[in-house]
């Protein structure tokens, strides 16, 4: 009763009253064991040397992560846009820390033989650790100077199971780059204006799993509301 009557007064004041759930916190039931990215990245034998490498690195202005090779070659992030993702240099291993055993042991420990798609490359950290653990893999984005940065770190690391290729997003599809056992999402849908959409399509794309990291806004409210009006 008198919460009708408190409803009915704030309604006529235009306010509504909303009942908020508890946010629940869902965590897995075990964790899985640490694993490590392999890093400092290897050198092929054959590959570039020092000076080809370092000279390569200079040609960019962008490099969004910070790269670290065999033999005390190492490179920091590049970028005009500081923040989180650009400043911390070890935030690429950090985040492999984070997410990447999930995925390893779902795989049942290795990676050996999968067939991993990487959407959003950039300059193919993720794509380079999943080959060196024996996947294959394809990784793709939409900027033509990342995927030869990417170019690059194949030829110096030897990472021969990864093929990389520029297309955008809205272009992916099996018909064009073929059925995968597993596909890394990783800090794209914020790019998107239709996340929705996109994850639709990684679905399609994906036969075992989908690694999911994105930015999500933690909103005690519910982020759409529906709003009684008089009619
Ligand atoms: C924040 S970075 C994430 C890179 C990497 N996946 C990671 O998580 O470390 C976003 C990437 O999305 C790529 N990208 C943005 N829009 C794209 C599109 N429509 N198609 C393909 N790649 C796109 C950008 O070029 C950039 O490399």
């Amino acid at each position: 009763m008198i919460k009708r009557g408190v409803r009915r007064v704030l309604r006529r004041l235009g306010y509504d009253i909303l009942k908020v759930p508890p946010s629940r916190v869902v965590r897995p039931e075990q964790e899985p064991p640490a694993i490590t990215p392999i890093w400092p990245l290897p050198r092929n034998p054959g590959g570039p040397s020092d000076d080809e490498i370092t000279k390569e690195f200079a040609r960019y202005n962008f490099w969004h992560y910070a790269y670290e090779f065999e033999g005390d070659l190492s490179f920091p992030t590049r970028h005009n846009n500081p923040g989180l993702d650009t400043d911390v240099a070890g935030r690429h291993l950090q985040r492999f820390h984070h997410f990447m055993p999930y995925l390893i042991t779902a795989c049942g420990g290795s990676l050996e033989g999968k067939r991993i798609l990487d959407v959003a490359c950039n300059s193919g950290f993720w794509s380079i650790q999943c080959a060196l653990r024996g996947a294959e893999v394809v990784g793709f984005d939409a900027r033509a100077e990342l995927i030869e940065q990417a170019q690059l770190l194949k030829r110096i690391t030897g990472a021969n199971g990864v093929e990389f290729r520029l297309l955008d997003f809205w272009e992916m599809s099996p018909e064009v780059l073929g059925n995968f056992d597993v596909v890394l999402n990783l800090g794209f849908l914020y790019h998107v204006p239709e996340p929705l959409e996109a994850l639709e399509r990684t679905k399609r794309m994906a036969g075992e799993y989908i690694l999911l990291d994105t930015a999500v806004h933690p909103a005690l409210e519910c982020a759409i509301h529906l709003k009684w009006e008089e009619p």
